[in-house]
């Protein structure tokens, strides 16, 4: 008999499985197994016999595990925001071991990644800076492990990574711990070598990510990131009244609004089909929407291997815009109201050098399509 978290993880070894629910203890033997519920009765269950192979299992039914990880992505929020909340709706830092007055006398927070999770380190600069009013430094640890940055036991070192695994991040935490900076590893990894030397670790709740190309682990880091900024905000005390009871409130919302959006992937998939031989596609937006556009240009091209660029869209007409032709694919996108006319403008630009443009938006800026050739609505958040 086995025990595990999840059924691919035995089932090389066994097909009949007792599927155990919360607050279930099991007693296991060699030869037998009894399940108690929480007033310790013993209940029955059903044997679950399994019929699928260990490949199949593993990717649920999807064709392959990044598919399968997209649509964990509410899941694995869902489980990285309960998991930082008390019953009445406040967010929870424990194990952050970080008191009161550190937090309100940083005077500066450096996050410090790779690729991807440099990508939501971005976010998170805006993030923290907005609510919290701290500045905010993002580099790559790459370079910043080679730059002599100026940081010490003032400044908030953040080191983001899915792994906790990644070499030059690994050295870029050891560099701001040996210049006496506190260390906080968002890491979605248990027990990895950045969540082993941080002096505290958050981690994500992603789940296993198997797939190279990350998804659900992004989106995971994002969720980490506005807990940290909004608490620390909270801590600050530059919250507006009822800000941090909303922004509590639109964090949860999260992961039904992320199900609304992966309805959508057949018109999605549609239009996918019809760019796949592009020779090249860039990627626009402004402010949030940048740091979102230079993840989705790193996806594109690492995934589906055509060349792919990501520009501020305010940069477009500082050169840029001549590598526009008749038909590229040129995403714009405008989630934020604040910036929405200024980034149509840039749309309008380079649809004057010919782009075909592809817009991503909120429900309710319809106006897009007076640009835009095709368009993806997502719901509105904070
Ligand atoms: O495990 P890490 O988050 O430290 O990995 C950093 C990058 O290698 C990673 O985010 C990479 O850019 C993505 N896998 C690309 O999809």
């Amino acid at each position: 008999n086995f025990i595990a978290s999840d059924i691919p993880a035995i089932l090389k070894h066994v097909r009949k499985i007792y599927l155990i629910e919360n607050n279930e203890t099991v007693v296991l033997t060699a030869s037998s197994v009894k399940i108690y519920n929480a007033e310790r009765r013993e209940v029955h269950r059903e044997v679950f016999n399994v019929t699928w192979d260990a490949d199949a299992a593993e990717k649920e039914g999807y064709d392959h595990f990044m598919l399968k990880e997209i649509h964990e992505q509410p899941k694995g929020i869902r489980n990285t925001i309960t998991r930082r909340m008390d019953e009445e709706g406040n967010i929870v830092l424990d194990g952050i071991r970080m008191t009161k007055e550190e937090i309100e006398n940083f005077n500066k927070v450096y996050i410090v990644a790779c690729g991807t999770a440099y990508h939501a380190g971005l976010i998170g600069k805006t993030v923290i800076e907005k609510l919290a009013g701290i500045s905010v430094e993002v580099d790559v640890a790459s370079e910043f492990r080679y730059r002599d940055p100026f940081v010490d036991e003032n400044t908030l070192f953040i080191a983001i990574s899915q792994s906790g695994e990644t070499a030059d991040t690994l050295a870029a935490l050891r560099l701001a711990r040996s210049k006496g900076c506190p260390v906080i590893g968002l890491c979605n990894v248990l027990g990895s070598s950045i969540a082993r030397e941080a002096d505290a670790t958050m981690y994500t709740w992603a789940g296993p990510e198997i797939s190279v190309a990350t998804t659900k682990a992004y989106s995971t880091q994002l969720a980490a990131c506005y807990l940290l900024a909004t608490e620390f905000a909270r801590v600050r005390g530059t919250l507006a009244d009822g800000q941090y009871e909303h922004l509590v409130t639109e964090l949860e919302a999260l992961p039904e609004k992320i199900e609304k959006t992966l309805a959508d992937k057949e018109r999605i998939q549609w239009f996918a089909s019809k760019y796949a031989n592009a020779k090249d596609a860039f990627f626009i937006g402004r402010g949030l929407d940048y740091a979102v556009a230079l993840e989705g240009s790193l996806k594109f091209k690492e995934i589906s291997y055509i060349h792919s660029e990501a520009f501020a869209a305010g940069e477009m007409k500082h050169g840029p815009i001549s590598l526009v032709e008749n038909g590229t694919l040129v995403v714009g996108i405008l989630t934020q109201p604040d910036l929405f006319e200024k980034s149509v403008s840039n749309m309008v630009e380079v649809k004057s050098r010919g782009a075909f443009l592809m817009g991503l938006t909120t429900y309710g800026n319809y106006s897009i399509e007076d640009t835009a050739g095709f368009t993806v609505y997502v719901p509105k958040t904070d």
